[in-house]
């Protein structure tokens, strides 16, 4: 294992990815951790970027004892600073200029293998990407030069005796091209970690963890929605506890056409979880009647999901209290990734519970769970593949993101049982077509919003007077910001014509261009 040690920067995660992508272990923890806590022994450890300076009063440090370990160890950006800073306190200052973006990078060769060996493979030039205001002004004392930049004299250190190196540039970024090879040199020739990391070794890892967690007879729930997340968290609960795990899916009324279905299907019979299915629908609608305002809407939702959701958990606790061989319930299983715990693991620190309970939207507080979260050590694209290896079916995997809220946010305004139905059969038609021509997967996101407003149109010979569906399909990559897919005129056409023939009730069809910014991906 590679420990990386978290300073708080925007990139650190992509220091875990790189490092997986090269088949290395690694784990990422506060930069406070005290080496007394570690709960494992790591071949060597890499210190991250981070917002902070140094020489500031509250700035964040590591454990000085880190030093004394002798594991390589290499620092990046702040982490560079942070060791020449440890040397001498007046080795870091503010640069005159911020170095931002791309710079040519000049490799040193000393002609000493245990030095060079970071920039092993190199040659003597690299494309980097820089993004620094505080520099260092001096060389560490028993370090030396191993690269330079036209504004960082000393853009690449070593130490001359033990393996301890930094970099002011970033490696983990697709913006400096060859970073990849930098962090290979590091974790594998100067650590000696073994690339031999696989989803197949996480599978047989996270389902040990979660027995030795859960115990014999404990039971979890948790809450499936049909997304991602939560189908690959239940089904590697399946796995490890059978049917100790109880799947909870509430049917809010909002949910698109045939969803409950396809979820009992996917998640009940396909993987045989052990699965409840809570009608809420009636009671949902009946608390939205009236109110039309978005964020109200959103609360609606949440708190009568939280409220169905309780009842739930104190039926089954009931059930397994009459129940003399299967024990209490004391676990929430949830489908927390990587990227929202990202926060939880910067240097500050007691951020970690803060944002975990963020995510869980107020359940463990109230029901007296502890949490349970087989994905936070991932991200999407490697969940989708841990969902392959427990047998998920593809399209449930590449699934848009649907939000908790459902159609009700997409229900302009209003949300009554007549523009469901609509929402759901304009949505059920854009979806398919969408599907058979291929290019699901080229587009983020795509739904069909139903308008407050009314139009006149004809059908047959008669004037109806009916709402509009307004088209949303966008293009992005982490969805802060996103672009309208570009369709083929034909095919949003056909979409246009099946929706207005098929759907009563629908006088007009528009396609939505607003990007985000200034729009947002949802209407609510
Ligand atoms: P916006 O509309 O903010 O959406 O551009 C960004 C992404 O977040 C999803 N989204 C939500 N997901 N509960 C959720 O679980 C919500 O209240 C919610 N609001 C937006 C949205 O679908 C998009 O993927």
């Amino acid at each position: 294992t590679i420990l990386v040690l978290d300073f708080g920067s925007q990139t650190s995660h992509l220091i875990l990815r790189r490092l997986r992508n090269l088949g290395v272990y690694c784990e990422m923890l506060a930069c406070t951790t005290k080496l007394k806590d570690l709960p494992f022994k790591p071949k060597g450890i890499i210190l991250s970027g981070g917002p902070s300076s140094v020489y500031d009063s509250v700035a964040p440090h590591v454990d000085p004892e880190i030093f004394d370990l002798g594991l390589p160890i290499l620092g990046i950006c702040y982490g560079c600073q942070e060791l020449a800073w440890r040397i001498d306190p007046t080795n870091v200052a503010r640069g005159e200029v911020r170095e931002y973006g791309h710079t040519e990078l000049k490799v040193h060769n000393s002609g000493d293998s245990k030095i060079d060996r970071l920039f092993e493979g190199i040659g003597s030039e690299m494309d980097v990407y820089m993004s620094h205001f505080d520099k260092l002004k001096k060389l560490p004392t028993d370090f030396c030069i191993i690269a330079t930049s036209a504004n960082s004299e000393f853009a690449g250190i070593a130490h001359k005796e033990k393996p301890i190196f930094g970099v002011q540039f970033h490696p983990e970024l697709e913006h400096t091209p060859r970073g990849s090879e930098i962090l290979h040199n590091f974790a594998i020739n100067i650590c000696g970690a073994n690339p031999a990391w696989k989803m197949e070794n996480f599978r047989a890892k996270e389902i040990a963890r979660i027995r030795a967690l859960v115990g014999p007879n404990d039971q979890v729930l948790g809450g499936v929605s049909g997304g991602v997340d939560s189908s690959v968290a239940a089904a590697v609960m399946k796995e490890a506890i059978g049917d100790r795990f109880h799947a909870i899916l509430i049917d809010n009324g909002v949910m698109r056409l045939n969803e409950c279905e396809q979820v009992k299907e996917t998640l009940g019979e396909h993987l045989g979880i052990n699965l409840t299915v809570v009608n809420g629908g009636e009671l949902f609608l009946s608390r939205l009647k009236g109110v039309t305002d978005p964020e109200k809407k959103r609360k609606i939702i949440g708190k009568t999901f939280i409220d169905l959701f309780q009842e739930e958990a104190i039926r089954i606790e009931k059930e397994a209290e009459a129940k003399p061989d299967v024990g209490p319930v004391k676990y929430l299983l949830q489908g927390t990734l990587y990227p929202d715990v990202i926060e939880s693991v910067s240097y500050k620190g007691p951020a970690a519970t803060i944002k975990t309970h963020h995510n869980v939207g107020g359940l463990p507080d109230t029901l007296n769970l502890r949490l349970i979260e087989p994905l936070r050590e991932m991200f999407k694209d490697e969940v989708r593949a841990f969902g392959r290896e427990l047998g998920i079916h593809h399209d449930v995997l590449m699934r848009h993101p649907f939000p908790g809220p459902g159609l009700a946010i997409r229900i302009l305004g209003e949300v009554t049982p007549e523009r469901v139905e609509l929402s759901r059969r304009a949505d059920h038609i854009f979806i398919s077509e969408i599907r058979a021509a291929g290019i699901y997967d080229d587009i983020s996101q795509a739904y069909v919003a139903i308008s407050q407003d009314r139009a006149v149109g004809v059908q047959g010979d008669a004037r109806v007077y009916g709402f509009i569906a307004i088209l949303r399909a966008v293009v992005t990559s982490d969805f802060m910001s996103a672009t309208p897919y570009e369709f083929d005129w034909k095919l949003i056409k056909k979409i246009s014509t099946r929706i207005l023939n098929e759907v009563d009730g629908i006088t007009r069809v528009t396609y939505d261009m607003t990007s985000k910014p200034p729009g947002t991906i949802e209407m609510e």
